[in-house]
């Protein structure tokens, strides 16, 4: 068989989508995003029948776990986790082709071992596997694995076309240098194009509709500039406090967390100009010139600054008490971590000169909401102003990214009846309702595209490397400060004041959500 045989139901269906036979090792198997998204996201690929015809999954970790521990493992994980429920036929299929193997990241004769395994697997198929290697392990370990791969020679390897690719989670580095390093380690053994940096936002079906909403519309490119926007906001809020995370969160922040990747990478998305193909280089050429284009932060103490920060108090959520980030488990008396960070960036380019973009994240928020405002610019009130009746507010599209995902358009509409009143009305387009809610998860989309061999939804080192060159000032600035200016907000609220403040010197304020 060759390579590129593909399951025999995509016949008739996109070539596009059909995987050539593939092993994917994840290493960090027994880790939490194993269980709730890839493993999930696999069966899911199988029920859809997108998984190629010959799929085998390596699960990688420390612990020694026999096979059938391993399957039953995951068989649990898609009970509790996939968004559908387990079909048993899909499930044998899938499970007949999972092992495990055991090894250190740093030990390179476990690696030999299994490359070997690899060798054998198809020795005994007859034929060549294209290779993934996710890594879902703590960054710590990440280049011990990158270095082993290169060293044991998996790293080169290449079946017909198909070169092996390494998919890395984040965090990618921890500030410029890291990620710097980590590129460098990285393209010592992989080529640029093998390396797939996931950040899962750019999987979400909200997202990928950014593209097509700004450039298969002929309406939104005209207006997508300083002469119509007034400003830009991306809130990215989770109700959810850090739980029993405060290990990973004390060490990380909602800035290197959310706002350094996920919400940079909506910001890119939205910003940026018109790619001249949908080929992913096209695309991430694009992303990274806005990166490069926002101006350094203004990092002040005082009402100038561009960032403000924040750390839960012990509040109210969701009617039920909840614990301020300083007595979650495993939080240190003295930590200085922000639980919420709001940026307001300036993209220094002809389309977006003046146009204020303004980013905030945070933990302990009233409710789990991503959303994307554009604020268009106040008519001029010539016409509609000077009296009550006419509550002239300014256009916004609104763009939800989660939950509820869909497109709000906010206009003035006239108030029916004699006299001339107007108020602001939502047009509202939700995906549940024209689609149906089942929505493939990101990782659905991200591993598939991987083993097809599709970039476009994967970040670039240049594109991580701007990000953090942003971002590193900050986080170097927040060290020398200590605890002084982490303001607090309770738990169930909307932020610090002081982010409030910092919209207003522009005279902006938060979107009420
Ligand atoms: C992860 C962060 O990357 O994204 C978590 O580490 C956060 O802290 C999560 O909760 C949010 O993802 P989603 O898809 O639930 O918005």
């Amino acid at each position: 068989m060759s390579t590129d045989a593909r399951h025999p139901f995509l016949d008739g269906l996109s070539k596009h989508r059909g995987a050539p036979s593939t092993i994917l090792v994840i290493f960090g198997a027994s880790g939490d995003l194993t269980a709730r998204k890839l493993v999930p996201a696999l069966f899911n690929l199988g029920l859809d029948n997108l998984l190629p015809a010959d799929f085998r999954l390596i699960g990688y970790g420390r612990k020694p776990v026999p096979d059938e521990a391993f399957r039953k493992s995951a068989k649990e994980a898609v009970e509790t986790f996939s968004r559908r429920k387990l079909d048993d036929d899909v499930w044998g299929n899938l499970e007949n082709n999972i092992t495990y193997q055991a090894g250190g990241y740093d030990d390179p004769k476990a690696f030999k071992a299994l490359a070997e395994k690899i060798a054998e697997m198809e020795a005994s198929a007859h034929h060549p596997f294209q290779l993934v290697f996710y890594v879902s392990t703590p960054p710590s370990v990440f280049s011990d694995i990158v270095v082993n791969l290169g060293k044991c020679g998996l790293a080169a390897h290449s079946s017909q076309d198909q070169r092996a690719k390494i998919i890395i989670e984040k965090p990618f580095g921890h500030d410029l240098e890291s990620a710097q390093a980590l590129n460098k380690t990285l393209t010592q053994h992989f080529d640029e194009s093998q390396v797939y940096r996931i950040d899962h936002y750019l999987g979400k079906e909200t997202v990928q509709n950014l593209l097509v909403a700004r450039f298969a519309n002929s309406i939104f490119e005209p207006i997508w500039n300083r002469e119509y926007v007034e400003s830009v906001q991306i809130t990215v809020a989770e109700s959810v406090s850090v739980g029993s995370r405060g290990g990973y969160y004390d060490k990380s922040g909602a800035m290197r967390d959310m706002l350094q990747n996920h919400t940079m990478q909506l910001l890119a998305l939205i910003a940026m100009e018109t790619p001249v193909s949908l080929d992913p280089e096209s695309i991430r050429d694009e992303k990274v010139k806005v990166l490069k284009g926002i101006q350094p932060l203004n990092l002040s103490l005082d009402e100038n600054t561009d960032v403000v920060r924040g750390r839960y108090t012990a509040g109210l959520l969701d009617g039920e008490k909840a614990k301020g980030y300083l007595q979650e488990e495993g939080i240190p008396a003295d930590s200085a971590t922000e639980t919420y960070a709001a940026l307001a960036l300036q993209i220094n380019n002809w389309r977006w000169q003046g146009v204020p973009f303004y980013m905030r994240s945070g933990k302990c928020m009233p409710k789990r909401v991503s959303e994307i405002s554009i604020q268009f610019k106040r008519p001029p009130g010539i016409l509609f102003s000077g009296s009550k009746q006419f509550d002239i507010a300014s256009n916004q599209l609104v763009i939800q990214v989660q939950p509820d995902e869909g497109m709000t358009l906010l206009t003035n509409s006239k108030v029916p009846g004699l006299e001339t009143r107007t108020q602001l009305v939502k047009m509202h387009f939700r995906y549940a309702t024209t689609f149906g809610s089942n929505t493939p998860e990101a990782y659905e989309r991200l591993i598939l595209d991987c083993m097809v061999g599709d970039s476009t939804l994967f970040i670039r080192g240049d594109e991580t490397e701007a990000s953090w060159k942003l971002i590193t000032p900050v986080l170097d600035h927040w060290k020398e400060c200590g605890q002084r200016g982490v303001a607090d907000y309770a738990a169930g609220t909307w932020g610090p004041p002081e982010s409030e403040r910092m919209l207003w010197r522009q005279r902006h304020q938060w979107r009420s959500i």
